[in-house]
């Protein structure tokens, strides 16, 4: 297992070699995004950009909170126990989950070719990402930027957790170079006390679907 380091700017843990995913857990997430998965549209309006930017949409499929609590109590038990655990030994800080249970934890689909996911912070304080699929060169890395170390790029592998301080670094999806399904499951903590407001406009934002 990766050391998790409050001095790095994210922290990435195999979870595949800790014996903490069920067997078969991929094939159990693909099951629920092919029944549950609605598609979204995403029309730039959280996105952090100049505006000389064009406005991207982010066009992917997501499975949301409620659907993976009453389907997939082992994502939840895993965001409730040990990964609240690794996101506090990262954060060298009390962590809370989410108390909407819509955006606590999402399965996140992107599938076509040039797919991105736009350029932005997170409501909440703390984001760890589970990877269920493997990029293997393919593109949609996870794009950290540090204000002075510049970006960093995570390529997605399969059972990779990665933790960082989605509220305060930017992060964006590279695009997709080719067709292949890329499967996140995001995961939202926030600071113990702070308030957790806002997600109402941020859950009609991420959930409602495209035309
Ligand atoms: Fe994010």
């Amino acid at each position: 297992m990766t050391d998790i380091s409050d001095t790095q700017l994210y922290g990435q843990v195999d979870l595949s070699t800790t014996g903490l995913l069920p067997v078969g857990w991929v094939d159990s997430v693909m099951q629920t995004i092919s029944r549950y998965a609605v598609r979204v549209e995403l029309d730039g309006s959280y996105a952090l950009r100049s505006e000389e930017e064009p406005v991207s949409k982010t066009k992917m499929q997501v499975v949301t909170g409620d659907v993976i609590a009453s389907g997939m109590g082992w994502i939840s038990s895993l965001y409730r126990g040990e990964i609240l655990q690794l996101a506090e030994k990262f954060a060298a800080y009390p962590l809370a989950c989410s108390e909407d249970q819509a955006s606590a934890i999402n399965i996140n689909v992107l599938e076509r070719s040039g797919s991105i996911y736009e350029r932005h912070t997170d409501q909440s304080a703390l984001t760890a990402v589970l990877f269920a699929s493997s990029s293997l060169g393919r593109g949609g890395e996870l794009v950290l930027e540090h204000p002075n170390r510049g970006e960093i790029r995570i390529e997605p592998h399969e059972g990779s957790l990665v933790i960082f301080w989605g509220g305060e670094v930017a992060h964006s999806v590279s695009p997709l170079s080719e067709d292949w399904t890329r499967v996140s499951i995001p995961m939202n903590f926030y600071r113990a006390h702070e308030t957790q407001e806002d997600r109402a406009k941020l859950n009609s934002y991420l959930y409602t679907p495209a035309q």
